[in-house]
């Protein structure tokens, strides 16, 4: 189903991104070790990901880093090898051919169809080691980290050091890496510090843009027909108008609408119920961390756009707060992807955060 709420996994559901599906599976035929899919919350790629991980025959094994941090509280070398391990658990095909690698990884014990981490000895990059042996034999292996930003809470366990040394050194592996928080991942990443292990590393871009009006507008229809559900023009027009061209809110305006047979206007109002508790999870952290973050959304998103005028706006709220703690703090908020700056003007470039954070 088009609407439906969750990451898609086929291509019969993924709407459009054909050019972007084929860029993605392009780049990882010709051999390329470093892919990173960017763009926004929201965009689909997890989507775009599991579908280019799905019609690829190569092996792959996903760990979802955002998911796996939330839960754990940290992504240490442990953490991140059980999740690969248990991305490779169960798979028959998989476990059957990579076991000859895999036993002789130190401190993994395979039985069955079941890997595990078994003694402290456990190290990220034997197993990475042993996968590209692995990759010699199946002609590539993939390993994605989805919402990958996260791996930079590695602690003691450091992942660019790890990622340079298996992009140089095992040449059957292929990451793909994922980022919402695009400054974040960059930060992490670090591809422009001559000090840093992934300096000047080549990557292979794929950037997800929103839908343009038309393609929004076709893509609720289309939705709307496969579901059988009839919808007016100007709902079409209303709602491709305030959710600007963003996937998920837009799946999710249809899903609610067909689901459970709301008008436009209560359709509208349950997508920006679910944006508000969307924004509490996920930036519960941030507002813990500084409160000062939900004043300067807030004040971006009345339309203080100006660096001074989005400063003044804080201090009048909180009170004074130096130049360089301001830069830091909305500098950070442009990093996560929260406010967009283009033109010495900041933004919220999503409409309906806008319009939650309106109300912080
Ligand atoms: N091209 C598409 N066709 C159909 N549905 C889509 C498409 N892109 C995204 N969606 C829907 O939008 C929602 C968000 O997609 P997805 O989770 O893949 O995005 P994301 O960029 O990974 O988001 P996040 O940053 O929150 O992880 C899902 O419900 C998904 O089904
Ligand atoms: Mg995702």
């Amino acid at each position: 189903m088009l609407f439906s709420p969750y990451p898609k996994t086929k291509r019969e559901e993924l709407f459009d991104r054909e050019r972007e599906l084929k860029e993605l599976e392009e780049a990882v035929k010709r051999g390329e070790r470093l892919i990173l899919l960017l763009g926004l919350r929201r965009l689909g790629k997890s989507s775009l990901l599991n579908v280019a991980l799905n019609e690829l025959t190569y092996p792959s094994i996903k760990v979802d880093v955002r998911k796996t941090y939330s839960e754990f509280s940290s992504v240490n070398r442990y953490v991140i090898g059980k999740m690969l391990l248990s991305g490779m658990s169960g798979r028959k095909k998989l476990v059957e051919e990579a076991k000859l690698f895999l036993e002789r990884v130190k401190g993994v014990s395979v039985s069955g169809l079941k890997l595990e981490i078994t003694s402290k000895d456990f190290s990220i990059t034997e197993l990475l080691e042993a996968l590209n042996e692995y990759g010699e034999k199946a002609g590539r292996v993939i390993i994605a980290f989805d919402e990958a930003q996260y791996l930079r809470f590695g602690g003691a366990t450091r992942y660019d050091g790890i990622l340079a040394y298996a992009i140089d050194n095992l040449e059957n592996l292929t990451f793909i890496l994922t980022g919402s928080e695009v400054g974040l991942l960059f930060d992490f990443l670090k591809f422009d510090n001559p000090e840093a292990p992934l300096f000047g590393r080549y990557h292979h871009d794929v950037i997800l843009d929103r839908f343009s009006p038309e393609i929004s507008t076709e893509f609720l229809r289309k939705g709307f027909e496969e579901a059988n559900f009839k919808v007016s023009r100007r709902e079409i027009e209303g709602a491709v108008g305030e959710l600007d061209g963003i996937p998920g809110w837009l799946a999710l305006y249809g899903y609610m609408r067909v689901t459970r047979d709301l008008g436009h206007e209560e359709a509208m109002n349950e997508v920006l119920r679910e944006a508000k508790s969307l924004v509490q999870t996920e930036l519960s952290r941030l507002f813990a961390y500084s409160p000062r973050y939900r004043v300067i959304l807030k004040a971006v998103a009345l339309g203080y756009s100006r660096w001074k005028d989005i400063k003044d706006y804080l201090t009048l709220k909180l009170g004074y707060i130096n130049d360089s703690n301001f830069s830091k703090l909305l500098e950070n908020l442009v990093k996560s992807g929260y406010v967009e700056k283009k033109e010495g003007k900041y933004t919220i470039p999503d409409p309906v955060l806008q319009k939650v954070f309106r109300e912080l």
